[in-house]
């Protein structure tokens, strides 16, 4: 429908085509839901070879008097154009950059997950360790109840019946007396109970709790853990001991580890000795500690048990298992063995 000037020749560009052209244009920038999208619609629109530049390509051909005219209308065309395309370039290029920002935020002040892990308790660490070690030598691991009977306790073991170990201050007894129940002052009931249940010659190591009525301290603690040992057999001499215990002590303590015998009195034993252990990196200076208790089990302790004492022998012993981690860290307050801070626990490995 071109229009006709006053020479007859029609022009080439309407508005009506000018329009339509505008109208793609806008449509598509509108449809285009990214910035390259935009681009790739501005250049279908506008650029070289669309059906705008095509129209404009003409202007050539429109009559002289309609050129100022025609060049007004394409130009607010081209003006529509291009503002539709900033306008929506400027939309599309904030909706991004404000996507980008939501998929790259981090939260500063969130806390962090920090799951600490647990840990061993460095003295059960040390329970199996030693279990291992007597292991390794053909000895077998015994258990006994911690609420105890007063007769494995002391009786067996040739407690007089006023020795002061079984006072009060003592022994945690348990109500009601007449039950005669306490929680088990040592670990050497065992070897009454071991010797009671299995078949000889006996071998065994017991790893366990023990309990007397201390304050807790930096030396001492009401609940404590000591091994008992003890082998019965025909023709044990305290050689076997001494040679056993030295052995232990050297897996404890590093195979520079000595040991010292100091006669003592147990009245499950006969002869009885105090055993040291020497510690040559002690942070005062190489010293002897006392490390637990020992001897020839007592000819009394096996009768008990129906053992005939001409057939059998043996011996037996009991350390401090808090002790001996003391000894090997260098340990100076025996409460951090007892609260469980698993910060402590953690330098020991044994992580769960
Ligand atoms: N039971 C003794 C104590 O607790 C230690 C010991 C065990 C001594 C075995 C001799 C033999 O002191």
């Amino acid at each position: 429908m071109n229009e006709t000037n006053s020479s007859g020749e029609p022009n080439p560009i309407t508005q009506e085509a000018a329009d339509v052209a505008v109208a793609a244009a806008l449509a598509a920038f509108a449809a285009a839901t990214t910035v390259a999208e935009l681009k790739l619609a501005r250049g279908e629109h506008s650029g070289e070879g669309s059906a705008f530049a095509r129209l404009n390509a003409l202007m050539r051909q429109v009559p002289k008097e309609q050129k100022a005219e025609t060049g007004k209308f394409m130009g607010q065309a081209r003006g529509r154009i291009e503002g539709s395309y900033k306008q929506r370039e400027a939309e599309l290029a904030e909706a991004e950059a404000a996507a980008r920002l939501l998929e790259e935020t981090v939260d500063v002040t969130e806390a962090p997950i920090r799951r600490i892990p647990g840990s061993r308790h460095p003295l059960t660490q040390l329970q199996d360790e030693i279990g291992d070690v007597f292991i390794g030598m053909g000895w077998e691991i015994a258990d006994g109840p911690e609420l105890e009977h007063e007769w494995f306790n002391f009786d067996a073991l040739g407690f007089d019946p006023d020795h002061p170990a079984r006072a009060m201050q003592d022994t945690f007894f348990v109500d009601p007396p007449e039950r005669h129940l306490l929680m088990r002052t040592h670990t050497s009931p065992v070897q009454v109970r071991s010797l009671l249940d299995r078949d000889l010659p006996v071998y065994v190591v017991c790893p366990g709790r023990t309990f007397r009525t201390d304050e807790l301290d930096a030396t001492h603690t009401p609940v404590f853990s000591q091994v008992e040992g003890l082998a019965i057999d025909r023709g044990l001499t305290m050689a076997h001991l001494r040679g056993t215990l030295e052995h232990f002590a050297r897996q404890m303590f590093g195979e520079e580890a000595k040991i010292r015998l100091r006669p003592n009195f147990f009245p499950f034993t006969e002869p009885s000795a105090e055993m040291d252990v020497w510690q040559p990196h002690a942070k005062g200076g190489a010293r002897w500690v006392e490390w637990g208790g020992c001897g020839m089990v007592d000819p009394n302790v096996l009768l008990a048990a129906g053992i005939d004492p001409d057939e059998y022998q043996g011996f037996a012993f009991g350390m401090g298992i808090e002790r001996t981690l003391q000894f090997r860290h260098d340990l100076n307050d025996m409460r951090d063995m007892v609260e469980g801070d698993v910060r402590f626990n953690k330098q020991f490995g044994g992580l769960v």
